[in-house]
C-alpha cells in the first residue's frame, strides 16, 4: 500500500544531470556550472562566519543580502526575496500564484522542473511551443490566457537553446497576459541585457518576477541560493509561504559577499563568453549547427551525415569520461547541451570528439592524469548513471 498521496506515486521526479562522486575525474559539461571558482571575497566571507553566528538562527529573511541585491540592481530591499537555490523560488512561485487544480503557462521545449513543480502542486500546464528558430510565439499571452493560466514561465536567456529574447519582448508578453510572468533569468550574467527594467523604477510592470541564480554566473551552484525580484506586493506574498530560515547564515554571507565582488565576476563572466563563441564556432568549422548562445552552455547538433548521432556521441564522451547533456525530447534529441569549459577542457571534448569521430581506437588518456581503468571500467563511473538519456518527466 502507498501511503503518499496519489499525485505524488504518480509524479515522475525531475532528473538532473549526473553528478559523479569523483569529479576530478571527468571533465563536467553537463549541468552549466561555472568552469571557475568563486572571487576569494566569497571564501573569505564563509571563513569569516563565527561559532556564535552559527549558534545563533540567521536572519530569517537574509536582510543583509536583501540589502546588498538591491544595492546592486537599483530596486527596493522590499523588491527581493532569498531563497535555497533558484529551484526553491520556483516551487514558492507556484505555491502562492498557482491554484491546485489551476493550470501554469510554458513555452516548450523548457526547463523541465516546471512541470514537475506544476504536478507535484496537483497544477495542469498551458504549453505553448516555440516557433521554429525557438522565438517565443506572438500569440504566447494570449494561449495562456485562453487556458487559464495565472503564472507563467519564460526562461530568457532561453534554456536549453540559449536564444535571447529582449526586454520589449518580454514587457509586451507582460502587459498582455493576466497573470504573472516569471522571467527566469537564470543564465543573465551571460546575455546582452537583462530584464531588470521591468521590475525598476516607474516603469516598472506589476505583474512580472524576475529569477536570479547564484549558481551559474557567480560560480556557487554548490551554496545553494537564488533570489527574486519583483514588485514588493507580490514579494510580501511569497514571504508568507518562505520557511522560517530558509537561508542559511554561511550561504547569507557568501552570497552577499559575491554580489559585491562584481570587479572579480565580470571579467570572468566576459571569458565564458569569448569562450562559448570560441567553442560554438570550433564546432561549426566541423559541420554541427550551433545556434548563437546567450547562455554558458551550447546546443550543438552533429552533422546528420556524420557517423554518429547526438545520443551516441554523448555516449561515447562519457566513455572518455566527458559528460554533456542529452534531452531524449522533441526537437532536443538530435542535439547536445553543452556546457562551457575552460578552454583547456573544451580543446579536449573537441579532440575526443575528432577522435571518436575518425573512429580512431587509440589510446585515451584520461582527464587530468593518466589511470589504468579498462573500457568497461569507465561504463560505470562511480555515482554516475549508465549511459542512457535521462527520463522523460
Ligand atoms: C532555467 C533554470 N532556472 C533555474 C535554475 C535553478 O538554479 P539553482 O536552483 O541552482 O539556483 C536552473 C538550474 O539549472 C535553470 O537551468
Amino acid at each position: 500500500m502507498a501511503y503518499e498521496r496519489p499525485l505524488i506515486s504518480d509524479l515522475h521526479a525531475y532528473a538532473p544531470g549526473e553528478q559523479p562522486a569523483d569529479m576530478s575525474r571527468v571533465i563536467k559539461l553537463n549541468t552549466n556550472e561555472n568552469p571557475y571558482p568563486p572571487a576569494p571575497e566569497v571564501m573569505a566571507a564563509i571563513h569569516q562566519v563565527s561559532a556564535d553566528a552559527l549558534r545563533r538562527y540567521p536572519s530569517p529573511s537574509a536582510a543583509g543580502f536583501r540589502g546588498a541585491a538591491a544595492a546592486l540592481h537599483g530596486v527596493h530591499a522590499d523588491q527581493i526575496i532569498a531563497t535555497n537555490g533558484g529551484d526553491e523560488l520556483l516551487r514558492m512561485l507556484i505555491q502562492v500564484f498557482a491554484e491546485p487544480g489551476g493550470v501554469i503557462g510554458l513555452s516548450e521545449p523548457t526547463y523541465t522542473l516546471y512541470a514537475v513543480l506544476a504536478a507535484s502542486h496537483g497544477a495542469g500546464i498551458a504549453k505553448v511551443e516555440r516557433g521554429p528558430g525557438f522565438e517565443l510565439p506572438a500569440d504566447l499571452a494570449q494561449k495562456w490566457n485562453a487556458a487559464g493560466a495565472r503564472i507563467g514561465f519564460v526562461v530568457n536567456p532561453h534554456a536549453p537553446t540559449g536564444r535571447f529574447e529582449t526586454p520589449e519582448t518580454l514587457a509586451r508578453v507582460a502587459r498582455e497576459f493576466q497573470g504573472v510572468l516569471v522571467v527566469d533569468e537564470a543564465y543573465v550574467d551571460f546575455a546582452p541585457d537583462s530584464c531588470l527594467s521591468l521590475v525598476r523604477g516607474l516603469a516598472a510592470l506589476p505583474n512580472v518576477i524576475l529569477l536570479r541564480s547564484m549558481s551559474k554566473g557567480y560560480g556557487l551552484a554548490g551554496l545553494r541560493f537564488g533570489y527574486g525580484i519583483g514588485p514588493s506586493a507580490l514579494v510580501a506574498a511569497m514571504h508568507k509561504v518562505r520557511d522560517s530560515y530558509n537561508c542559511d547564515a554561511l550561504s547569507q554571507a557568501a552570497a552577499t559577499a559575491a554580489l559585491q565582488a562584481q570587479a572579480y565576476y565580470l571579467p570572468l563572466h566576459g571569458r565564458v563568453r569569448a569562450e562559448r563563441d570560441r567553442l560554438a564556432g570550433a564546432l561549426r568549422q566541423r559541420g554541427w549547427k550551433v545556434p548563437d548562445s546567450h547562455t554558458n552552455f551550447i546546443l550543438a547538433e552533429p552533422p546528420v551525415d556524420g557517423n554518429f548521432s547526438a545520443f551516441e556521441l554523448y555516449g561515447a564522451l562519457k566513455l572518455r569520461r566527458i559528460l554533456v547533456r542529452y534531452f531524449k525530447y522533441p526537437r532536443l534529441d538530435d542535439k547536445l547541451r553543452i556546457t562551457i569549459g575552460t578552454p583547456e577542457q573544451d580543446d579536449r571534448l573537441l579532440a575526443e570528439i575528432d577522435d571518436i569521430v575518425s573512429g580512431s581506437t587509440g589510446a585515451f588518456q584520461p582527464f587530468p592524469s593518466p589511470h589504468t581503468d579498462s573500457r568497461a571500467d569507465l561504463r560505470a563511473l562511480p555515482g554516475t548513471n549508465p549511459p542512457h538519456p535521462p527520463k522523460l518527466p
